[in-house]
């Protein structure tokens, strides 16, 4: 896998923060890895990984996925460093979650989900677009993340099929996320399928039950394991998975 430029959303922390510390360490490592944050006061482990970091100019950008005029910023940002090479990887990251089940669940619990994990990741991708579009010009076969891809973070908790499965009960408790990823895949599903023949690759993506601050000390998976895990599969990513919904290894989750 050979990317040139990659931005991260929600950079700071958890899995975002943990695809910056790998993607640095790659044999080949991009030339620009744009991390972004919310606040300046949660930066402290990605300064430590820019100051350690050599081959790879790490880039702090401020945004949050909510604000236009921040998204505006960063697409700024990356196109001051790229240039016409463009942006290869867009690693839509961010996102929230806050227990509430039905009937408790209050629109405020629903608008707060869709406006960061659904609307966010699409207004990401609307801004990085002519970025991605520039990188994916610079080679003109087939798809892959090292031409231009979107990688959206997803949950298999957005998967309708298995809502009445056993083992997914205990997760009715977390509706306003749920539906917020659900219409995520739905959002990425319809960009894909609109941009297929510009050559950038869209994929949603679960990373697995992960010990972050959203996926809590009861999750399976260490976050250093999960990002492993998709740093493996997304060299593998070519244009059958276009505007699919995998797992971590590249699994197909049904939707
Ligand atoms: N952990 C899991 O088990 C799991 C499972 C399935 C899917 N996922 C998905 O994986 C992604 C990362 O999750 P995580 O476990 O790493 O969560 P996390 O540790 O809570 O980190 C979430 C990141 O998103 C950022 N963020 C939240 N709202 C934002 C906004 N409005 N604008 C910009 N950044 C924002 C946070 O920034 P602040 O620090 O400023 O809040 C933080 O950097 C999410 O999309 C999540 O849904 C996680």
């Amino acid at each position: 896998m050979e990317i040139e430029s990659v931005i991260v959303t929600g950079a700071n922390k958890g899995i975002g923060l943990e695809f910056v510390r790998q993607l640095v360490k790659l044999n080949k490592p991009p030339k620009y890895v744009f991390a972004t944050y919310r606040s300046e006061t949660s930066v402290q482990a990605l300064k430590k990984i820019k100051d350690e970091t050599e081959r790879t100019e790490v880039l702090l950008i401020k945004m949050d996925i909510r604000i236009l005029n921040d998204i505006e910023d960063a697409r700024k940002a990356v196109e001051d460093k790229v240039g016409d090479k463009g942006l290869n990887l867009l690693i839509n990251n961010a996102g929230v979650l806050k227990h509430e089940g039905f009937p408790e669940i209050t629109e405020e619990n629903l608008l707060f989900h869709f406006t960061t994990n659904t609307i966010g990741p699409v207004m990401v991708l609307k801004k990085m677009l002519p970025l991605l579009q520039k990188a994916a010009t610079h080679k003109t076969i087939g798809m892959s993340v090292s031409r231009a891809a979107v990688i959206n973070l997803s949950s298999t908790l957005g998967c309708i099929s298995t809502v009445m499965d056993e083992i997914f009960k205990e997760f009715l408790v977390v509706m306003g996320y749920r539906v917020s990823k659900v219409a995520l895949n739905m959002a990425m599903r319809i960009a894909a399928c609109t941009i297929q023949d510009q050559g950038i690759l869209v994929v949603n993506m679960c990373p697995g039950w992960v010990k972050t601050d959203m996926g809590t000390d009861r999750a399976f998976i260490e976050v250093s394991e999960s990002v492993s895990a998709m740093m493996k599969t997304l060299p593998e990513l070519n244009r059958t998975h276009h505007g699919s919904y995998l797992d971590r290894n590249g699994k197909v989750i049904p939707f």
